[in-house]
């Protein structure tokens, strides 16, 4: 099960050819999903040579290949990790029973808007980053944009493979309406308004792959736990892939912070005009960026109280992060969990029923997790001897789902009036100021080993190539 057949049309490890309804269905997809790629996928692209891996078996040593490939070229295709043998519910109201190898028709409508919500972030991520390549700051950059794209796009096979294996007419509808939403559109836009954000530079692309990516990666941790099967199947898998768009993102942002510490040094200065002037971008709008992408990320995850929380827990569709990990009951009936809420002008605590806040719960995992990456980056200005510090802004901070977004928060969680938020949303938000600047810095940069002046190039080449490798082959 776990060998990769690529003699089909669509790759696949799941005996795709003993399928004859479920092949022809995902082969009438497949030019739907090419013709989606072709007009919302990296512009500029298709006759490019890519120094792309790709997934070549689920055995986590050495599931990837690395070669040249034509984007189009690329073999997206239906990948699961192996299943487990005899594999048992382990959590909610079904613990002790065996996992489901279908859908039980009272979760059904449940599961597909759980899966189609999963799979509507995938094509959206590439439509939001489709202008980035022609800005890349470095070949290897570009290398890794159209990486974390390509995978993005397979990602969303492995959602509609579940669609169409599982849930016959409706879901061979919802595949064909992935494709027809649009990131950004009035009319037809994506399902989570994250994913409707633009990605218009290269600091927002690496902000995203950091933050976003990895409520990706908390999104599919708890769906790894599902009592559906093949759907903890599929997103182990994604799992491996989602790893490097993180790397991407954090080594991304990193590697801008080191370039700013030097020119700090150089000129012996923090005042951002200076480094402006000096082309690299200074810390404290850096520390903007985050504060957006980091409560517009949190959101994602919902209202802090929720019954449908509760209901996917219970019936056993989505698991908290590391559930097994865990040593409680894992049924969370009669347990409370504290949620922030406003209440005259401050922010109180309130315990409320564990299992309504599973969305908080899995939140606060994916906060504890964000910090650390953070201070990752704190390492490297301190490495540089500059006393400023990158902070994650307080989960109350500017906020559009759930009780808190009530009300005014500044950074620090300090509840503010309207007055004081409109007077100080320009130190803590990125600014059109800001924006305008980080653009203007975007230039192309593509020739082997060269790197944009904003950014330090990456310590070591992808899958150990020297620094002048020719990831991209333009023809
Ligand atoms: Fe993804
Ligand atoms: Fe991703």
């Amino acid at each position: 099960m776990s060998t990769i057949s690529y003699s089909d049309k669509i790759p696949n490890n799941v005996n795709l050819s003993e399928d004859r309804t479920l092949q022809r269905a995902l082969e009438q997809w497949q030019p739907n999903y090419l013709q989606w790629w072709g007009d919302m996928g990296p512009e500029g692209s298709q006759d490019f040579d890519v120094y792309l891996r790709t997934a070549v078996s689920v055995d986590p040593q050495g599931w990837a290949q690395f070669g040249h490939v034509k984007m189009q070229d690329y073999r997206w295709g239906i990948f699961l990790n192996p299943a487990e043998k005899d594999r048992k519910i382990h959590f909610g109201d079904h613990k002790g029973e065996d996992a489901w190898q279908d859908v039980p028709g009272e979760y059904r409508a449940n599961l597909r808007r759980i899966i189609v919500t999963q799979g509507d972030t995938e094509p959206a991520s590439v439509e939001q980053q489709r202008h980035l390549g022609l800005t890349c700051p470095s070949q290897y950059d570009l290398r890794n944009l159209f990486q974390v794209n390509v995978e993005e796009g397979r990602h969303l096979w492995a959602m509609v493979y579940l669609l169409h294996k599982y849930f016959g007419r409706d879901g061979r509808e919802e595949g064909e309406a992935l494709l027809e939403r649009r990131s950004g559109n009035e009319d037809n836009p994506r399902i989570l308004q994250a994913f409707n954000e633009q990605t218009p530079d290269w600091l927002s692309f690496f902000m995203f792959t950091y933050f976003t990516d990895r409520d990706g990666k908390f999104q599919l941790c708890a769906l790894a736990e599902s009592n559906f099967d093949p759907l903890a199947r599929t997103t182990k898998f994604m799992l491996t892939e989602e790893a490097h768009h993180m790397f991407v993102g954090e080594s991304g942002v990193s590697r801008i912070i080191l370039r700013t510490c030097q020119m700090m040094n150089e000129l012996k200065t923090d005042d951002p005009a200076r480094l402006r002037a000096a082309g690299v971008i200074d810390l404290p709008t850096l520390q903007r960026y985050l504060n957006f992408h980091f409560s517009v990320t949190i959101d994602l995850f919902g209202a802090d109280e929720s019954s449908n929380a509760a209901t996917f827990y219970s019936t056993g569709l989505k698991g908290r992060f590391e559930e097994s990990k865990r040593s409680d009951d894992h049924q969370l009936r009669g347990q409370t969990y504290p949620v922030l809420q406003p209440h005259d002008g401050q922010l109180i605590e309130r315990r409320v029923p564990m299992l309504n806040a599973l969305n908080e719960v899995l939140r606060d995992d994916y906060i504890t997790d964000s910090k650390a990456g953070i201070e990752r980056w704190n390492k490297v200005i301190e490495k540089a001897g500059i006393p400023f510090r990158l902070k994650v802004p307080h989960k109350a901070f500017h906020r559009n789902i759930g009780a808190l977004s009530q009300t005014k928060v500044a950074p620090d969680g300090r509840p503010v009036s309207e007055g004081e938020w409109s007077a100080r949303v320009s130190d803590w938000l990125p600014t059109e100021n800001d924006r305008a600047f980080v653009t203007s810095l975007m230039g192309r940069v593509v020739e082997p080993g060269k790197f944009a002046n904003w950014i330090a190039p990456p310590i070591i080449g992808i899958n150990r190539q020297p620094m002048d490798f020719e990831y991209v082959r333009f023809n």
